[in-house]
């Protein structure tokens, strides 16, 4: 990432001169341009057609967001992968490359540099050692711009939560559910039942979000037994399980958010 910020600063400032209002160029017109150019080889959810693979699958994911521009652009010749270098803006190239990492479950690119003040408190310097390390907050929410995205990225939070209403997403994350990040449980049709962050939907397919966040699973409609809303969080218990002084420590590192 560091490298791909390096070479990629000029466009990512040129970005934000076209449109000051974003913070990665995920947002944009991603969508339009896929959908107008990509998805008919790619899928709409990026699952794959005949005449294109799918984004979603492991070398796709694995593609560094340099690579992953520098396919967009180059094409792969001898393919079907034409160079839309040719056709498309970089900053449109950018946005559909943030896009196809929307579709894979993470946060488009990555190119802002993150000018929100850090805390010096040190509880919730503290409390920040327990989100990244034992209690594995950061695999499934983001701050700063990095992190998961089975859950929603935490920045601002306190300002949005007041102290009751944070110690009960903690301890109860159930009882309110954060609109766009509700569960679906497929049962297959082996009987295996899957849950996962809700994602996208087609006339065709569902996908889902795998609980590691590392990937988005498509189900096709036809080919499970059923597919239903969870009223269940996907945050697990962590929090009630940790001790009295890492709790402290936490809740003020997420009100320093
Ligand atoms: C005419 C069909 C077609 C169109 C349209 C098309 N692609 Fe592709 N794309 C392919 C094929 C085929 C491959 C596989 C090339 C190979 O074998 O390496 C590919 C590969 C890719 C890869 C590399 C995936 C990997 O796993 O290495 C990316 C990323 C990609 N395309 C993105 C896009 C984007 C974004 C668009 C729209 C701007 C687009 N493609 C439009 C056919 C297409
Ligand atoms: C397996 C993934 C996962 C883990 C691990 C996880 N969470 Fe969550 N969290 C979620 C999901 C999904 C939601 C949104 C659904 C909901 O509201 O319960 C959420 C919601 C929240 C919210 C409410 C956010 C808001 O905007 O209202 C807070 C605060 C939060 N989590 C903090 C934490 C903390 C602190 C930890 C570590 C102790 C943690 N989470 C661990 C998945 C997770």
């Amino acid at each position: 990432m560091k490298f791909f910020k390096k070479v990629f600063k000029p466009i990512a400032i040129a970005c934000l001169v076209l449109s000051p209002a974003l913070s990665f160029a995920g947002a944009g017109e991603g969508q339009e341009l896929y959908d107008a150019y990509c998805q008919i080889c790619h899928g709409g959810l990026g699952e794959g057609q005949p005449m294109g693979k799918p984004l979603t699958d492991r070398n796709a994911e694995k593609l560094s967001d340099n690579d992953l521009v520098a396919v967009i652009t180059n094409g792969r010749s001898g393919t079907g992968m034409s160079a839309w270098g040719s056709s498309l803006k970089e900053a449109e190239i950018l946005d559909v490359a943030g896009y196809v990492r929307i579709l894979q479950g993470g946060t488009g690119l990555s190119l802002g540099e993150g000018n929100i003040a850090q805390s010096n408190d040190p509880m919730a310097l503290a409390g920040e050692q327990v989100f990244n390390g034992s209690a594995g907050c950061i695999s499934c929410h983001s701050y700063r711009d990095s992190g998961g995205s089975v859950g929603p990225a935490l920045d601002g939070l306190g300002t949005r939560l007041d102290q009751e209403q944070l110690l009960q997403s903690l301890l109860n994350p159930s009882s309110v559910i954060v609109s766009g990040y509700e569960a679906k449980i497929v049962e297959q049709n082996d009987g295996t039942v899957v849950s996962g962050r809700f994602r996208n939907d087609s006339e065709l397919a569902v996908q889902i979000q795998s609980a590691d966040g590392a990937r988005w699973v498509t189900y096709f409609k036809d080919r499970v037994k059923s597919i239903k809303d969870s009223d269940e969080s996907l945050m697990p218990d962590v929090y009630a399980n940790l001790g009295a002084a890492d709790q402290e420590n936490l809740r003020a590192f997420l009100q320093s958010l």
